[in-house]
Order: C-alpha cells, then structure tokens, then sequence
C-alpha cells in the first residue's frame, strides 16, 4: 500500500523513478525496487531492502540504464521485508517485471493452481503470483501483454495498482487499477509518459494528467494516444485533466498534515480491514489466526491484553468485547508494567500484543516474559513483518496502511475493529454468542465506514470549536462503559500534540475527586453516546454543569437530553454500543489536531516523541 513510479519515453528512466520513489516516501516504506528496460529487450532487476537511499546506493556502481521503467516502494502485506520479496517480481520465464500496490485475496488458488501447471515461486507475496498469471495467460493464450493484463486481472478479487513491462515488446509500458489509486502524466504530443501512485512523482514534468478509474488497463506506447480498457473490453477515452498544484500542496495528499490524512483515510482504512474476513452477505467473520489455532484458543482459561499508550486503550475495548461475547476473562497490562512484575501466566493463557508498529520495545519484552512462561502468543499489528509480528505464534494484521503522524488515529480504529472481528469469531468458535448477535453486530459493522465518513463531515464545524479551548491549560475526558477507553484516548490525543494536560475517566470516578478541579475555565468532554449508562452519564454532566463547567459533549444523532445541558454538541450516527468507540473517537482526534493547529504546533512531530518507541 506504498507507491508504484513509472515511465515510459526517450530519457534515462532511472533519475526519474528514483526521484518519484523519494517523492513517495512520506506513504512508508520497507523496501524499495527498480526494472529498467531498454529498446533491445535488455530488463535489469534491482532492489533493497530499507530506504530509497539504499537502493540509489545500490544504483551507484551500476549500469542502471534503459528508457523504459518500473519502480516501487513497498509496504509489506505478504511476506516480510526483505530484498526476496520487494518489488519488482519477474514473472517465471525472466520476460515480464511488475510492480504492485495493493492486496490480491485469491492469490492462494491462484497460487496452487499455477503450481501445478509447474510455476515456481521466489517470494512470499501476493503480487509474485499475479506476474506468473499473467505471463501464463500470455502463453497460453499467445496474447500481447496488455491482453494478457486485462485476461489476468479477470482472475483476480482485490485491490491493485500495477505497471508491467515485457522484454518481449520493448516498447510498452501497461498499467492497471483497482481500489488502488494510479495516475499517469502525459508528455507533449504523447512524447513520454509517467506513471505514479499520486501525482507528487509527475508535477515537476507535466501538469497534463489522466486519473485512472477502477476496472481499467492502459497500454502506453511512445509517440501513441494512450489505449484505455475496461477489464471487459470496452474502449475508455482518455480524459487529461490539467492539474494546477504546487508539490508542496500534494505531499500529504492535499492535506496540511499526515495526521488530519489519517483521520481521513479511516473509512477507508476500516474497510481494507475488513476485507476478506468480515463476510457481510454471508454473516459471516473469517479470520485464519481464529480458524488455525482454534483449540490454544477454545482452551484458553484467561486472555492478557499487553500494549502501550494508544494501543493499550484498544486493549481496554478490546477486554470488554472478548468478555462479552467469548465470556474469556481478560486483563489489560501496560507492557511496561507487565515485563517487569512476576506475572502468574502459563500455558492455559493467550497473551495478545497490541502494537502498531510492532516494535515497541516494551511490549516485545513482554511478550518474552510471557513466551517463557509458556503462554500462547498473538500480535495486533499494523506493521507486516515487525518483530512483534515475527514474534508472536499467530496474529491479525489490522491493514490501515502505514501511519506516519506521532499521533496514532487510524491505527486506534484499526486495532477497535480487530478486536471486535475477533471476540465474534472466537465466540462463535465457543457457541457463547447467539447467532441475532453476532449477525447484528456484522451488519452494523459493516455500515461503520459510511458512518464514519457522516462523523468526518462535521470537520469544519469541529474547527471553529476548537478556537475556544486554546486557552486551556487543563482538560477533563469523561466516558462510562465501551467510552470510558475513548475518553482516555481522546485525553491523550490532546495532550500529545496540543501539550495541554489532559485527564481521562471513567465518568462516576469524577465525584471521588477530579470533580474539585471544575470550574469556569475547565473544558470538560464527555463521550455521551446513546448505551445502557446514557441516563448515569447524564447525571455526571449535571453535576459538571452545576459547578461552571464547560461541556462539549458526543452524542448519538437525535440527542435531545445532553444537547440541552452540554455547551457545544458533535452528533455521531447510532450504532450498537460495542461499536460506538469507532465513531466517538473521531469527534476527539478532529478536536485535539485543531487544537493543536490553531497553536501553531508541530503536529506531526510533536515535542519529544518518537513513532516507535524501540527503547525501553
Ligand atoms: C499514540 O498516539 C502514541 N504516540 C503512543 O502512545 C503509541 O500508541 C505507543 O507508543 C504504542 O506504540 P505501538 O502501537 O507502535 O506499539
Ligand atoms: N501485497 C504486496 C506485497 O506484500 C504489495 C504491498 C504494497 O502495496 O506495497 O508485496
């Protein structure tokens, strides 16, 4: 889910994709590749594992040249980081080189199907089996290559962006999309062509570009009109669109920050991981770690949940979604508490590691201690291939795509979602959740990214809000229930990016002793979504209001009672109250980067964090 560069043309590729690949970088990477071919049929292969600059490094003492181009920065889906399984893929013969962003979900039929007409693999990815595909669509069929695409691509179920070259016909350059995104720059008269996963890599060469739609294969051939194709065969004609955008504008993808990118990508971000395993039209959920290991799991007597600061919120959703639909019972450690103490754990229990990066240092020695121990371990992970996925004996990978900004926002979401995919499928699994449920729950699944998009379209308003609460020098989160994490993670959000103090609590803890610090000048939030304590949370608000306090509160559309009491108001779509973390969050992340924003911080990079904390 990183970036594809190409070009096709009468200069030196290589200078133009390694520049493109820089350009990429802000997505993440863990490896980079490059295929250069030259009218003669000449294709050389070259890849690293690790930054661009390694890979120009490895360009340095060699005659990387040919007028025809392929690049790619990965982030790992399939197969861990290394130089095997970086991109570009040859297919089996050495004629064809891809490139590939995405996901392809039926690689494994796939896969076992080549196999036996006797293909062989190289790499543990997904995109190594779409090349062989399609050159033995090609071969088979005797077809030219953008033919055998278009044949190839009907095969396959996911989300891809590709470029392929053919030694074979030295003179194109065929690209494709699907649920990925892809753009291709036109040069004067049809002169040269480039091809980038955003239009960052072909700004500085044409302002003339082609947005490709989904379902669409293009062959570009110098000096030609581009030739589009629907997967079906129907002719597309090309619409060039000039785009008038500076690069700086462009890097975060017309964001001003990766943060504000982020929250944005999460309707997205929660489809691509549902994909595959949340099956809505079966009602059903599928998750292989589940189905692989289902009597460590059907054993366990306990679940301990060990992470750190974001991810250790999702852990406390995530205790109360196993509990009540797997009846497992569930602790939630800090990681760096759990490391150290003398834990009772042993073979009986799972220990699952949340972790977006998957190298959060404290939380692979926790999950060490536990290994000793004897315990069964589970990662979830955003980061294919980190020591924490390595580490642990089965996972589920959440599949946001790689988050950049310090703050973590769609990883949070991601981790919510697994757990709640998880706790149904081990339930079932258990027989302890009925089928009404289960398939209600599936189903409003289902509908949260729609939702989630309805949350992100009250922005603007958030944004104004946010200009009354930079004085403030505290804050106060309240939630009860599933909120009660939402409340600590949307504390933490604030305070990490706007530096200012802030607290989160379970809602009825206020009067045991925060409840002295309210007065005039302290913003209170309360997470108030429609759920079975709305009427306690209610009175907590009360009591807030009574002593000055100013409330901005969440709430389920349609709300009448907290809006009447609560200062300022964002109303989330309903949902079933396991769900409602998904959507209270987003209110809160929009609430902390505006905040921060309008202080003129760094929000990014915020003071004296780092996104992976690999020391203890
Ligand atoms: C989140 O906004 C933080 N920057 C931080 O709390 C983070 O969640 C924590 O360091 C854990 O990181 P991990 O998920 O990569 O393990
Ligand atoms: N699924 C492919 C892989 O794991 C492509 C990943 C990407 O989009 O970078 O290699």
């Amino acid at each position: 889910m990183c970036g594809i560069v190409g070009y096709i043309g009468n200069r030196e590729a290589c200078p133009i994709l390694i520049g493109g690949l820089r350009r990429l970088e802000y997505r993440g990477y863990d490896s980079a590749g490059i295929a250069l071919l030259n009218h003669e049929g000449n294709l050389n292969v070259y890849k690293e594992i690790g930054k661009v600059a390694n890979l120009e490094a490895h360009l340095a003492d060699k005659d990387a040249s040919g007028v025809i181009g392929i690049a790619h920065t990965r982030w790992a889906t399939h197969g861990v980081p290394s130089v095997r399984n970086a991109h570009p893929h040859l297919s089996q013969s050495g004629r064809l080189a891809l490139v590939h962003n995405g996901i392809i979900e039926n690689y494994a039929p796939i896969k076992q199907h080549l196999s036996e007409q006797g293909y062989t693999f190289q790499s543990d990815t997904d995109t190594e089996v779409l090349v062989q595909l399609i050159e033995f669509c090609q071969q088979r069929d005797n077809l030219p290559l953008h033919e055998a695409v278009r044949r190839a691509l009907n095969e396959v179920i996911g989300a891809y962006a590709i470029a392929v070259v053919d030694r074979q016909e030295p003179d194109m350059l065929v690209v494709a999309r699907q649920s990925s995104p892809l753009v291709i720059g036109v040069g004067e008269d049809n002169s040269e062509f480039f091809v980038a996963s955003d239009a960052t890599p072909i700004i500085e060469y044409t302002n003339n570009m082609v947005y490709l739609n989904d379902g669409e294969v293009t062959c570009l051939r110098i000096g030609q009109e581009m030739q589009i194709h629907t997967l079906q065969n129907e002719h597309v004609d090309a619409q060039v669109q000039f785009v008038d955008m500076s690069i700086g504008s462009i890097e975060k993808g017309g964001f001003d920050h990766f943060m504000i990118k982020e929250i944005y990508e999460q309707p997205q971000s929660m489809r691509e991981c549902m994909r595959g395993r949340l099956l809505a039209s079966r009602h059903e959920v599928v998750l292989s770690a589940v189905n692989l290991h289902r009597a460590k799991f059907l054993q366990a007597k306990r679940i301990i949940i060990v992470s750190c600061g974001t991810s250790w919120h999702a852990g406390l959703i995530g205790k109360q979604l196993i509990e009540s639909w797997c009846r497992i019972p569930v602790t939630v450690e800090y990681a760096s508490e759990f490391r150290y103490s003398d834990a009772v754990v042993g073979p009986d229990d799972v220990v699952i590691a949340v972790s977006q990066s998957g190298e959060t240092a404290d939380t692979l020695a926790a999950l060490q201690l536990a290994r000793e121990r004897g315990a069964f371990l589970m990662g979830i992970v955003n980061a294919v291939g980190s020591s924490i996925a390595r580490t642990t004996d089965t996972g589920i990978y959440t599949h946001v795509g790689p988050e950049i900004g310090v703050a973590s926002t769609k990883a949070f979401t991601g981790q919510v979602l697994v757990f709640a995919m998880f706790a149904l499928a081990l339930g079932r699994e258990k027989g302890v959740i009925d089928t009404q449920t289960y398939e209600h729950v599936i189903d409003e699944l289902s509908r949260i990214p729609d939702k989630m998009e309805t949350v992100l379209r009250q922005n603007d308003y958030i944004a104004d809000l946010s200009k009354r609460f930079t004085y403030a020098h505290n804050f106060i989160y309240l939630g009860r229930g599933y909120n009660y994490p939402v409340a600590l993670e949307g504390a933490l959000k604030l305070k990490e990016i706007s530096y200012i103090h802030a607290e989160g609590y379970p809602a009825a803890e206020m009067k045991h002793g925060p409840i002295a610090l309210i007065d005039g000048e302290m913003p209170v939030v309360c997470i108030a979504t429609h759920h079975q304590l709305y009427e306690k949370i209610l009175s907590n608000i009360q009591e807030v209001k009574s002593r000055g306090g100013r409330v901005f509160a969440v709430v389920t559309e349609g709300d009448e009672s907290v809006c009447k009491l609560a200062d300022y108001c964002i109303q989330v779509p309903e949902t079933l109250s396991p769900l409602a973390p998904l959507l209270a969050v987003v209110p809160l992340q929009l609430l902390a980067y505006h905040v921060a924003v309008q202080k003129g911080l760094n929000v990014d990079r915020p003071r004296n964090l780092a996104k992976s904390v690999t020391v203890e």
